[in-house]
């Protein structure tokens, strides 16, 4: 055996490459870009499996290498993703929390920001209205006082439940209907966001963004600009089906002439009823226009339960229904995003192959 020499982080080198062979839970974190928190919950979910016979938590580099590989979305880089639809009481916000919960629970570090006025997001984390720093303080500020601020505006979900030291939120208040009219007249005010998400690209794993119903100005181009996807929540009704033909027309030029990037996730229905035809040949006519994911939210009273109490459903109620059709659209959403990656992955090899 080669002697091995143990550095701070608990690494044990091997003596004649220097590279590291076993790694504590410190160098686990370095390498997987992740904070010993963080890594602690992966243990204690069952994500990660720490050496065998081994007392304290240690882990082979081959291993997270591998463990990295498998996971494709954990090494890259942040996934911003905006739900919106100009109709309102679709579910926007109900999907941004319960996707958030569900991402974090996973071990992904996850920041919701609530764009929204009415700040039903921040109510139910108690945030709306602060005296202290809001989304309106962010955006209002940014420019003269950069990261400063940002770092001041990001606040904890506090609970000690699990999922909630990976779940950030930037808060709303009643005051952003005014700073969208005054952002609306400044030349940047399309892509202050995305400049602003720039500077934090590197902490979390995704950012979930909470628009305000009614609105197709500023309030929705300004996080169009600043995501890679868009998931668009909808009920089952012709009303919902029309706001939706109209709002695909304003993405597909935002796609066009503003951000190339923003992929369309799909639809997601809500508030769906297996046994109602008429759901069933909305879908199907929404299908023909926009992908539609699999998974249906189906009509459940819990969700208003959840809502009372100001908790995620997985945690209010983990063995219902509900909480398994959000899992599985949080495996969907997961599954879809690895797809479009490989499939622009594979673009851009072509296009190095192509010489282009
Ligand atoms: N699957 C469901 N079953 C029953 N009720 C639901 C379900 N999903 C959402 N709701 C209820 O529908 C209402 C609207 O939901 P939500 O606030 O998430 O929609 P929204 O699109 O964010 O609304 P707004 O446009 O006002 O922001 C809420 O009262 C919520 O509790
Ligand atoms: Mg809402």
């Amino acid at each position: 055996m080669e002697p091995k020499e143990i550095t701070k982080y608990g690494i044990e080198l091997n003596n004649d490459s220097l590279k590291p062979l076993i790694v504590d839970l410190e160098g686990a974190a370095i390498l997987l870009g992740r904070s010993v928190a963080q890594i602690r919950r992966l243990i204690k979910i069952g994500e990660l499996v720490p050496m065998p016979g081994v007392r304290r938590n240690r882990f082979e580099v081959e291993y997270l290498k591998q463990w990295m590989a498998s996971k494709r979305l954990y090494s890259g880089a942040m996934k911003v993703i905006t739900l919106a639809n100009q109709k309102g009481g679709v579910s926007k916000t109900t999907t941004t929390l319960n996707i958030g919960y569900d991402l974090a629970s996973r071990g992904y570090k996850v920041l919701l920001i609530d764009l929204d006025p009415q700040g039903s997001l921040s109510v139910i984390f108690d945030v709306y209205n602060l005296s202290d720093f809001t989304i309106y303080d962010l955006l209002d500020k940014f420019i003269t006082n950069k990261m400063n601020i940002i770092k001041q505006v990001i606040k904890p979900t506090i609970d000690s439940a699990a999922g909630h030291e990976n779940l950030f939120i930037i808060p709303c208040s009643d005051k952003m209907s005014d700073m969208f009219d005054s952002l609306n007249k400044r030349p940047g005010g399309k892509v202050l966001l995305k400049h602003i998400l720039l500077g934090i690209k590197d902490e979390y794993d995704f950012v979930l963004i909470d628009t305000p119903p009614l609105r197709l100005d500023l309030a929705i181009q300004m996080p169009l600009n600043a995501s890679n996807f868009v998931l668009i929540p909808m009920i089952p009704d012709k009303l919902s089906f029309d706001a939706m033909e109209r709002f695909k027309e304003i993405l597909n030029e935002i796609i066009y002439f503003e951000n190339p990037d923003l992929n369309i996730l799909g639809c997601l229905f809500s508030l769906y009823k297996d046994n109602l035809p008429a759901h069933a040949i909305i879908r199907e006519q929404t299908e023909l226009q926009i992908p539609v994911f699999k998974t249906n939210i189906p009509y459940r009273t819990q969700v208003y339960e959840a809502h009372l109490v100001k908790q995620p459903l997985a945690k209010f109620i983990s063995a219902s229904d509900i909480a398994v059709f959000y899992s599985q659209l949080t495996d969907e959403i997961l599954d879809s995003i690895g797809d479009i990656i490989d499939k622009q992955k594979h673009l851009n090899e072509e296009e190095v192959m192509n010489g282009n």
